[in-house]
């Protein structure tokens, strides 16, 4: 286009100037409305505006130890030393990052003896931490998906998935999953569901530690899902953000993956480091495409470097440094799985010691549900009435949905957060 076409249309210098003017009046973006608060990290932000001592966050799901303080893993102090003292480079990453991260990450979810490894079927890559993940995949999907453009979610959903995949271009459906009678999972909801869905389009599997419900299928149940999904000819995309932290058990936690992979899926995996290994500032996350062939893989990937090369060029190295560092030496990474398992441990402690807690102040309601869900989460039947009454009189942050992130719950705090759950309940 050239200069003379954009200038406006009425002619001489009084006029443009008239125009200008006119224009410059109206600001650009006076239609841009006021956006809510993130239903997520909105909650801290009202937390570190409470003064009150005894305040709680138990909003993001971010570990805390047992003062309540964030925790650097001991695994990731010592991979950082090491790395230090290797004096490395500030230089870029390739596209797809740093293969010493990825290729491991993704062995970590499918296991040393995956044949799909071997073959190389995978096209895997860096990403940024979890969502980022999320958000390659679905801008991959969105470009190349020729089936259903329709992406299936468990209800509920961690509440970032449908603005991922909306904002790709993809629309949002959903399958039920939680039964709010029993805090558990409606299984059968979820199968009769999941058998309607259209062939050909795609459906989020949480492989672990459900968020926010902290509801899993036992085995027997992926076991079946796996069949149906199958069967329905249906587009298996797993979200694996919590392996490791939800049983303490790295394997167990990618039961589901490695069902799906002995059934001969294809199907994609969102990774995030964030949680098992504490990097949530360092943004360590990996999104892989399993493949029907090498050469599939091959050019799957080829057209995710592209993706990636418009949207940030190359990924962040130091957390993906300090994840390659522990999972390529057999010292760092048995300290790390030892982390993980302290980690899931005082979780699975604190569940307990919260239901003991309502239990002998005399609640009336079953709190089974604490200890019977796994992860970082507990969703725990309060209502948005609930949620807001702990904040107004007792100081105490979750989201609106109910959901307790219980890394916040300490030995220290859980008295007064038992009382409180118990006096806006009864
Ligand atoms: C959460 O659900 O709290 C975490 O996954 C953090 C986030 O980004 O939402």
């Amino acid at each position: 286009m050239s200069v003379k076409t954009l200038l406006p249309a009425n002619k001489g210098m009084l006029g443009s100037a008239v125009s200008l003017s006119t224009r410059r009046a109206k600001s650009w973006f006076a239609g841009v409305q006021m956006g809510p608060p993130d239903a997520i990290l909105g909650v801290t932000e009202a937390f570190k505006r409470d003064t009150n001592p005894k305040k709680i966050n138990l909003g993001v799901g971010a570990y805390r130890d047992d003062d309540g303080k964030p925790w650097v893993l001991p695994s990731v102090r010592k991979a950082e030393e090491r790395i230090l003292n290797k004096k490395l480079d500030k230089e870029y990453a390739t596209i797809i990052g740093i293969p010493d991260f990825y290729n491991k990450a993704i062995e970590l979810a499918l296991g040393k003896d995956s044949q799909r490894l071997k073959e190389k079927h995978n096209a895997t890559t860096q990403a940024i931490s979890g969502t980022g993940a999320l958000r390659v995949g679905a801008a991959f999907l969105s470009k190349f998906w020729e089936g259903n453009r329709e992406v299936y979610v468990p209800t509920p959903t961690w509440g970032n998935h449908t603005p991922i995949f909306e904002h790709s271009g993809l629309t949002v459906k959903k399958y039920r999953y939680y039964d709010s009678k029993t805090c558990g999972l409606d299984f059968k909801g979820c199968l009769e569901d999941i058998s309607k869905i259209p062939e050909n389009s795609i459906v989020l599997l949480h492989a672990c530690a459900h968020n926010p419900t902290g509801v899993d299928p036992t085995k027997e149940q992926w076991r079946e899902l796996s069949q149906v999904i199958k069967k329905k000819n249906l587009y298996p995309y797993f979200d694996m953000a919590y392996q490791g932290f939800a049983s303490g058990d790295v394997d167990h936690d990618a039961q589901a993956i490695r069902i799906f992979e002995a059934d001969g899926h294809q199907y994609c995996l969102s990774q995030s480091f964030a949680k098992n290994m504490g990097l949530y500032g360092e943004r360590a996350g990996v999104y892989s495409v399993i493949c029907a062939s090498k050469e599939e893989a091959d050019r799957v990937i080829s057209q995710i470097k592209i993706l990636i090369r418009a949207l940030y060029s190359n990924p962040p190295v130091h957390g993906a440094r300090i994840v390659a560092e522990i999972l390529n030496d057999k010292d760092l990474h048995s300290i790390w799985l030892k982390d993980v398992k302290c980690m899931a441990e005082r979780i699975i402690n604190v569940r307990a010691q919260l239901k003991q807690n309502l239990i002998d102040l005399g609640s009336s309601r079953s709190w089974d549900h604490i200890t019977n869900q796994i992860g970082m989460f507990c969703y725990t039947g309060m209502t948005a009435d609930h949620v807001a009454r702990l904040s107004k009189e007792f100081s105490i942050y979750l989201t609106k949905d109910g959901r307790i992130s219980m890394a916040g719950v300490t030995s220290k705090n859980v008295g007064y957060l038992a009382q409180a759950m118990h006096e806006v309940t009864k």
